[in-house]
């Protein structure tokens, strides 16, 4: 039994650190790295690193790259159900700048077969967990499947909606009782699911009832939280729905960190928030976002993304 479920991607990711990042047309040098990425699998390590019993659900190729996932998931405690591709193991092509930032192609491969029917063979595994937690790198149909697989059960789903270009349907959103989208995910859906035009860059700095209002349209029956890098978060809950908090809507400054790489926060942040809504179901939401911007602030002072996940739990 696990109380967190992870649906979603591995990646082995190429990593090149550069002072900045290439312009088109540019050669440059950079440091070079591989190590284990994926946002499903970054955010299951994070969840598994944060004490919460966690099992991942992701498709491999049969590949150097599928073995490295099983063996750092077993150096984990993280039990991993992979469905067989004859695609290659997913990669990821990550520059890294001076200041942490970085910019990401992937390769599916195999993250893209993750199927209806593997997913629909483990109801009973989603049935019994405590928090779902699945991302938008794998096939919309499947992500669809498994939020309402374990809806049905009636277990809490968390949506996080990256990367900010997936072809999301309302269908799907609706299945989200959490939604985790940052600033520029946020951004795109508002454009795609509700015909608003709000730049990313202006989302930090747009006013509380605003966000609100918004997030309610967006998702009018849950709540959604807005991760907003070095600012913090944004938590809109609907009216009826406050999850042990007192207010509809809030901010939650985020937590000091000597950043050198932000590869995987915003993964170390679902991971850490669903870790610790399964370790206190019924704390005050806050709090749950105030472990989950400690744990993701930490994973800013390492590098790469699931081994730049700090072992932290919930009790400190
Ligand atoms: O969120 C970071 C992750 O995005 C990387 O590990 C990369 O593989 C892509 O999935
Ligand atoms: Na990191």
């Amino acid at each position: 039994m696990s109380a967190v479920v992870v649906v979603g991607s591995f990646n082995v990711d190429h990593v090149w650190r550069c002072d900045a990042l290439p312009a088109p047309g540019a050669t440059i040098a950079g440091q070079y790295h591989t190590g284990p990425g994926g946002k499903g699998f970054n955010q299951a390590i994070a969840a598994a690193r944060g004490g919460a019993a966690t099992t991942f659900l992701c498709a491999l190729g049969e590949d150097a790259g599928g073995a490295m996932a099983r063996e750092l998931a077993r150096q984990d405690g993280l039990t991993l159900n992979a469905e067989a591709s004859d695609q290659p193991t997913g990669t990821g092509g990550i520059y890294v700048d001076s200041r942490g930032r970085n910019t990401i192609v992937i390769g599916a491969g195999a993250n893209a077969a993750l199927s209806v029917g593997f997913i629909e063979a483990q109801h009973a595994l989603l049935a019994s967990a405590s928090v779902l937690l699945a991302q938008l790198e794998s096939p919309m149909d499947t992500v669809e499947a498994a939020l309402a697989s374990a809806r049905n059960a009636g277990v809490t789903t968390v949506l996080n909606a990256a990367p900010a270009n997936a072809p999301t349907s309302i269908s799907l959103l609706k299945l989200a009782d959490i939604l985790t989208p940052n600033e520029t995910e946020f951004a795109s859906l508002l454009a795609r699911h509700v015909g608003e035009r709000l730049e990313p860059d202006d989302v930090a700095a747009t006013d509380g009832s605003t966000l609100h209002q918004l997030c309610r349209q967006l998702l009018p029956a849950g709540t959604v939280v807005i991760t907003l890098g070095a600012v913090g978060a944004f938590v809109s809950h609907a009216e009826d729905q406050l999850r042990g908090d007192t207010q509809p809507y809030y901010r939650i400054a985020a937590e000091q960190a000597q950043t050198i790489d932000t590869t995987g926060a915003g993964d170390a942040f679902n991971g850490a928030l669903v870790a610790s809504l399964a370790h206190a179901p019924s704390a005050a939401f806050a709090q749950h976002v105030r472990f989950a911007n400690r744990f993701a602030a930490r994973s800013t002072e390492a590098e790469g993304a699931a081994a730049s996940m700090p072992r932290l739990t919930p009790e400190g």
